[in-house]
């Protein structure tokens, strides 16, 4: 097998495409070079000391762990002093982190899930980092959180980690979808799928069915259906995953094709939804849909909402194409 590494990916698309100047390549090897070093302490677990509770709160209430902490840390560090950036948001910090002035600053902001599905951090199931890169505004001297509100149209590249059986990196810069699995013994990212393709048949759905009582009745007639089965309105049996690591689910229907919801639902009307806007629905969205697939928020694409606030929440229907759009349709048809 020929063996394509991240940098010549990097280096070969820029020079074909022109779609990755340095300081955005720099920028994806540092947060990739970063993934690996969440990669081992991942895989230490407990002989790293790195599982369990952290015993403090994120901003949006969630109990943080240990690994949460100890991934936003090394995120924080590794991106600090190279000059691509301007300033850092992440789920696990009340506000954004500008570059310090002791380095110097660069034209892009980053924004990250340090660490998706912490439920599964102590049970050794596949958890992951979320990424999504943005331009600073023309003319930003000192940035703010408004700089980073953004719509997911705006990304210049996004990706994830997986840490599971193998380490991955998936990514993209708005031309297609490439996978890299991490060669351990040689410490380097190797292209293992180019231009991935969302299948468009799919008998799969990903959705957490404990919240079935709350749901709105777009989502319960869609999954009801799914349910029906081959005797049902869709003529066909259907088969439910859920891992609870956003990435892992996105993993597997980038991989085999699927549709994967968390819908809002009638427990918080002011809480749209679990999954935030910034770190995870629109760097999923901005690979799925380069992968062929689509991304709702049940009634539009998840990539042209104008964010109001960096914490925001949004409901999230994202996979096969045919799939997204009729539940979608369900919505708007209520
Ligand atoms: P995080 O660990 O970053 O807070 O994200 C967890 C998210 C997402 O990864 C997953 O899809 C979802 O929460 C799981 O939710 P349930 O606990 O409702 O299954
Ligand atoms: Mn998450
Ligand atoms: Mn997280």
């Amino acid at each position: 097998m020929k063996r394509i590494s991240l940098t010549q990916h990097l280096i070969e698309e820029q020079r074909l495409n022109n779609t990755i100047p340095a300081s955005l390549r720099l920028l994806i090897e540092v947060v990739s070079r970063a993934c690996k070093t969440i990669s081992h302490a991942v895989g230490k677990g407990a002989l790293g000391e790195v599982l369990g509770s952290a015993g403090s709160e994120n901003v949006q209430g969630e109990v943080q762990k240990k690994l949460d902490i100890i991934c936003n840390d090394y995120l924080l560090q590794a991106n600090e002093w190279g000059g691509h950036l301007a300033a850092m948001a992440s789920e696990e910090m009340e506000t954004i982190h500008p570059i310090p002035n002791r380095y110097p600053m660069g034209e892009y902001l980053l924004l990250f899930d340090p660490l998706d599905g912490s439920s599964n951090i102590d049970v050794n199931v596949s958890i992951g980092t979320i990424f999504s890169v943005l331009k600073a505004p023309e003319g930003m001297t000192t940035p703010t959180e408004i700089d980073f509100l953004q719509a997911g149209t705006r990304q210049v590249a996004a990706g994830y980690a997986i840490y599971g059986p193998q380490t991955m990196l998936v990514l993209t810069t708005g031309n297609g979808v490439q996978a890299f699995t991490l060669d351990r013994e040689m410490g380097s990212w190797v292209m293992t799928t180019n231009n991935a393709q969302i299948p468009e048949e799919t008998k799969e759905f990903a959705i957490n069915a404990s919240n079935a009582r709350h749901w709105h009745p777009p989502v319960k007639r869609y999954i009801d259906e799914l349910l029906a089965g081959s005797t049902g309105p869709r003529g066909k049996d259907f088969n439910m995953r859920w891992v609870a690591s956003m990435v892992a689910d996105v993993h597997r229907i980038l991989t085999r094709g699927g549709v994967f919801m968390y819908p809002a639902d009638a427990r918080e009307p002011d809480k749209p939804g679990k999954l935030r806007l910034m770190y995870e629905a629109n760097p999923m969205a901005f690979l799925v849909e380069q992968a062929g697939g689509a991304a709702t928020d049940g009634r539009g694409r998840i990539m042209d909402i104008q964010p109001e606030k960096l914490h925001q929440r949004v409901p999230v229907f994202l996979g096969s194409r045919s799939e997204v759009e009729r539940v979608t349709s369900y919505h708007r048809q209520d």
